[in-house]
């Protein structure tokens, strides 16, 4: 199975599924950021697709760089970018997302922030199927991260993000072996 990982950020995520051996085909991201030079030392094809403020025209454009890519599924890993219908028709039931909070619980993208701002003595990560609604859709994994009372954003997130890493590509894996 052909996968494309979309990603914006640090790319630690995107790190973990290559270093899981998982085949990626190509990455696609919507800024120049640390996961293009992931893809590039990994020998995988990157398409940068830049924002250009209009969510449908930027949605027909990721799924033009993954279907020039004959990918067959699809994992966001840091995707700071809210996609439309299109990508979910190009692609049924085939979008995975990683989100670093328990879902239902702090959709968006200040979970980390949000959970510690409520005063939740635990929160974690969950890998979900995405559907158009932002956030939402069949959960598939999660797991729970006890929040330390000194705790910061920053170090909460590392400790979220260091489940992810095992999890998400864990959970790829699973449903790779299922689809
Ligand atoms: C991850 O914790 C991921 O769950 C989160 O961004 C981080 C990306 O880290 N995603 C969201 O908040 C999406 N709303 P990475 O770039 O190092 O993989």
């Amino acid at each position: 199975m052909r996968i494309g990982v979309l990603a914006s950020g640090g790319g630690s995520n995107l790190e973990a599924i290559l270093d899981a051996g998982i085949p990626v085909s190509v990455v696609v991201v919507d800024r120049p950021c640390r996961a293009i030079d992931l893809a590039d030392a990994a020998g995988v094809a990157h398409e940068l697709v830049e924002w250009n403020g209009d969510r449908l025209d930027f949605t027909h454009r990721v799924v033009d760089a993954l279907e020039r890519h004959g990918v067959e599924l699809v994992a966001m890993a840091g995707f700071m970018r809210i996609l439309d219908k299109p990508i979910f028709d190009a692609f049924p039931g085939r979008v995975l997302n990683t989100h670093p909070s328990l879902l239902p619980s702090f959709r968006g993208a200040h979970a980390v922030a949000d959970a510690l701002e409520a005063g939740v003595k635990v929160t974690g990560c969950t890998i979900h199927v995405a559907v158009p609604e932002v956030d939402a859709g069949p959960i598939l994994a999660q797991e729970a991260v006890p929040v330390h009372d000194d705790d910061t954003v920053e170090a909460l997130h590392e400790r979220i993000k260091a489940v992810e890493h095992r999890l998400y590509p864990d959970t790829i894996k699973t449903f790779m072996e299922r689809t």
